[in-house]
C-alpha cells in the first residue's frame, strides 16, 4: 500500500497532486489545439441526437452532482442548451417528465452508484438519449449509457473525491465546446481562446498547490470550529458545496455551502466571530458582489478565509487570512478555486487524527440506494 500511496502519507493527498496530470490525461488527444478542433467519439458519433436536445438532464450524486452544477453553467453559456441537475435519488422516484428530446447526462465516478443507474434506466424507458460520465472503464453506467467520455482520471482510492471533480469538469467543458462549435452559440476566437486557457490549467493547479503550507496554517487555527461555511457565486457556487462536502465528510466537522447572496435570507444569523467563512472571491465573476459579501461577514466579526485571484489586494484588507490561485477565464476557475479547499478539508482532518481515505459510514462507491 505504501508503494500504492506514491510516497503520499494518503490516497487523498496523492490523488489532490495527481490533478494536473489527471486533467492532461483528460483533454490528451481530444484537444487539438493547432487545428482548433475536439474530438469525442461520444459525441462525435451521436452530434444531431445531442446538439439537438430540447433539454439536458443531469443526474448524479454527492460530487459529481457538483460536477454536475458546474456544467450547468458551462452548457448554458457555451452551448445555449437548457440544463436541470438532478439528485439521482429524487429523479428516480419523482415520476420525472422526459421526452424523446432530451438527453439524460448521467456523471459518475465509479459508474457503479445505485441510484444513478437507476436514474438512467428510467431516461431510457421514457425514450431519452442517455449520455455517461465515468472514470472506472467498463462500468455499469458506462455500458448502461448509449454514449459517454471517459474522464480517464485514474484510480481513485480515497473516499473523498478529489481528481474525478475536476476531470468530470474538464471532460464537460470539452462536450459544451464542441456542442457550442457545431451549433454556432460560440464563435471561433473565443472557442480557440478556451482551448488555450485549458491547456495552461494543469500549470496553474501546480501553482494553486504551492499554497499547502499557507494552507496548513489556516487548518491549524480554524480545526477545533464546530461549524464551517462555504460561499461562493456563479461558477463558484458548486465549488462552495464541493469544499463544504470535503470538510464534512473526512473532519466531521458540519459545514454547509451557499450562494453567497443567499446568505441573507438565513445564514447570516449563524455568523459571529467563532464562525470560519470560506469565500471564493475570485476576480473574474461577481467579484464586487462577493467583495460586499465578505464586508457584510466582517461586520458581523466572522472570521474570513478568502480564495482570491493572484495578486488581489481588496479582499486582502478584510479577510482574516487570503489564499490565492492563478488567474483564469471565469469559466474555468472552478478547476483552481477547488484546490485550496481540497487541501484545507484534507490538513483539518489529519490534524483532528481522522481517518482520511476512509471515513467513517461511507463507501467508496454506493452500489445500494
Ligand atoms: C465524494 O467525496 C463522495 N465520497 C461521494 O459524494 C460521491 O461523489 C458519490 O457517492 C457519487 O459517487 P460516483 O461519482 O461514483 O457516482
Amino acid at each position: 500500500e505504501q508503494i500504492e500511496k506514491g510516497g503520499y502519507e494518503h490516497f487523498m493527498l496523492k490523488e489532490i497532486h495527481e490533478q494536473p496530470n489527471a486533467i492532461s490525461d483528460t483533454y490528451r488527444g481530444r484537444m487539438l489545439v493547432d487545428q482548433g478542433l475536439i474530438r469525442m467519439a461520444g459525441v462525435d458519433d451521436n452530434m444531431e441526437r445531442i446538439a439537438n436536445a430540447k433539454r439536458f438532464i443531469i443526474v448524479a450524486c454527492g460530487t459529481s452532482w457538483h460536477a454536475g452544477l458546474v456544467a450547468e453553467y458551462i452548457f448554458e453559456d457555451i452551448a445555449r442548451i437548457p440544463v436541470e441537475v438532478e439528485y439521482a435519488s429524487e429523479f428516480r422516484y419523482r415520476n420525472p417528465v422526459i421526452s424523446e428530446n432530451d438527453v439524460v447526462i448521467a456523471i459518475s465516478q465509479s459508474g457503479e452508484t445505485a441510484d444513478t443507474m437507476a436514474a438512467i434506466k428510467l431516461a431510457k424507458e421514457k425514450g431519452a438519449f442517455t449520455f455517461g460520465v465515468c472514470n472506472v472503464v467498463g462500468s455499469s453506467i458506462s455500458r448502461e449509457t448509449h454514449a459517454g467520455a471517459y474522464t480517464h482520471a485514474g484510480p481513485e482510492i480515497g473516499v473523498a473525491s478529489t481528481k474525478a471533480f475536476t476531470t468530470q469538469i474538464t471532460v464537460l467543458t470539452l462536450m459544451a465546446l464542441k456542442l457550442g462549435k457545431f451549433k454556432g452559440t460560440i464563435s471561433h476566437s473565443d472557442f480557440q481562446f478556451h482551448l488555450q486557457e485549458l491547456e495552461r490549467i494543469p500549470e496553474k493547479v501546480r501553482e494553486a498547490l504551492k499554497s499547502d503550507e499557507l494552507i496548513q496554517e489556516v487548518a491549524a487555527k480554524y480545526k477545533d470550529a464546530p461549524n464551517c461555511l462555504y460561499l461562493g457565486r456563479g461558477y463558484n457556487f458548486p465549488v462552495a458545496l464541493e469544499g463544504a462536502l470535503k470538510l464534512k465528510e473526512i473532519s466531521y466537522i458540519h459545514a454547509e455551502g451557499y450562494p453567497a447572496a443567499e446568505m441573507k435570507h438565513g445564514p447570516i444569523a449563524l455568523i459571529d466571530e467563532q464562525m470560519p467563512v470560506v469565500v471564493i472571491a475570485t476576480k473574474r465573476g461577481h467579484y464586487e458582489k462577493v467583495v460586499s459579501n465578505i464586508q457584510e461577514i466582517k461586520s458581523r466579526k466572522g472570521k474570513i478565509i478568502a480564495i482570491v485571484t493572484e495578486g488581489d489586494e481588496e479582499v486582502r484588507e478584510l479577510a482574516d487570512y487570503v489564499i490565492e490561485v492563478p488567474e483564469i477565464m471565469e469559466s474555468l476557475t472552478p478547476l483552481l478555486t477547488t484546490i485550496p479547499l481540497q487541501l484545507l478539508s484534507y490538513h483539518i482532518a489529519v490534524m483532528l487524527g481522522k481517518n482520511v481515505d476512509q471515513p467513517r459510514n461511507l463507501a467508496k462507491s454506493v452500489t445500494v440506494e
